[in-house]
């Protein structure tokens, strides 16, 4: 039982048979943000909430996976997503399968078929994959399969939800807050951007003129936006800072973009967030990263290691979200 369900009841008040938290979410799959409702994504983020605080206490949490497996298949290299969710399946009773990379790569027979295998054997398969479309035939193709989105090139909602625990950690209400996002306008931006509207925190992206979050990304946001949330992109790095929450910033070239590495350093040099940027948004303003960081290039050593910082809250914050989604993606 939930703290908060557990104060109730000490107070007298009737507790509903099912929480809240422990509501299935209806999606079969979690490709976006876009596929929850606003709803649900509070839920699972409160969820996560208890999850992080049943584990602290070292408490065994229940076991919505027990006899179940999952497969985990990543096209593209991976530490923190990886681990989180292999530590998040167990956690909740599932197996683990690892396949290949050239599986969901559809080089040696086609995603559709792959994930008409996959079905007839695990419960869920979780994909970093290169790109969303792929992602989405696969999930179509197994309509008995629970597909969970570890990164694409163009979204990175698992990191999001991290993300938000993090924010309302850190800044103690959602709602409301400022979150700047400086850099490239990416897969980890869209995610965030999608997150931040439906919970009611102004996301505002400075980008280098070509690099900015994409239009059909910024209308998504703005049509799922709540609580008055606000997306708005610039290339205004120091308007986009002033008074902000928190600062987040992630690698100017992502992966599948390391031919550009070079001409990405020189182009988002004046992005880099310093200790000077950080003053732009004020004392209290937290910096985020998703991680790997480029210490030197996106970021300097004194940010990252500041106590502004709260890169490793999100790292730690990947698992308790991830148990949650798993939890109320997967129930029964
Ligand atoms: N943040 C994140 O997704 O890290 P990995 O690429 O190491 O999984
Ligand atoms: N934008 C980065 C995120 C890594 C977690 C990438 O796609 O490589």
């Amino acid at each position: 039982m939930s703290p908060e369900a557990r104060k109730k009841r000490a107070e007298g008040f009737p507790v509903p048979a099912v929480e809240r938290t422990h509501v299935p979410v209806k999606a079969k799959d979690f490709l976006s943000i876009l596929d929850f409702s606003h709803d649900e994504l509070e839920r699972v983020l409160d969820l996560a909430a208890e999850l992080k605080e049943e584990r602290a206490a070292g408490r065994r949490g229940s076991q919505p996976l027990a006899g179940r497996h999952v497969a985990l298949l990543f096209e593209r290299p991976s530490l923190r997503t990886r681990a989180t969710f292999t530590i998040a399946i167990r956690e909740l009773g599932g197996d683990v399968i690892e396949l290949p990379a050239d599986v969901v790569s559809g080089s040696r027979e086609t995603v559709e078929d792959v994930a008409r295998n996959l079905e007839r054997w695990l419960s869920g398969a979780v994909i970093r994959a290169s790109s969303q479309e792929r992602l989405t035939r696969f999930a179509k193709s197994a309509p008995g399969l629970h597909v969970v989105n570890a990164l694409t090139s163009e979204q990175h909602p698992s990191q999001a939800l991290a993300d938000m625990m993090t924010l309302r950690e850190r800044v103690g209400t959602l709602a409301g807050s400022t979150l700047a996002f400086v850099g490239d306008g990416n897969n980890v931006a869209a995610s965030l951007a999608h997150a931040g509207a439906m919970l009611g925190v102004h996301v505002r992206i400075a980008s280098p003129s070509g690099y900015e979050l994409s239009p059909a990304v910024v209308a998504e946001a703005k049509s799922v936006a709540r609580h008055g949330a606000t997306i708005e992109v610039t290339h205004d790095i120091r308007r986009a800072v002033s008074g902000a929450d928190a600062i987040y910033t992630d690698v100017w070239a992502s992966m599948g973009q390391e031919d550009q590495a070079d001409a990405r350093a020189r182009i988002f040099a004046p992005y880099q967030v310093n200790d000077a940027l950080m003053a732009l948004a004020g004392p209290a303003a937290v910096f985020m990263h998703c991680l790997p960081a480029h210490r030197g290039l996106e970021v300097t050593d004194a940010v990252m290691d500041s106590a502004a910082s709260a890169v490793f809250d999100q790292a730690e914050n990947r698992l308790h979200t991830q148990k949650a989604l798993l939890s109320l993606l997967m129930a029964r």
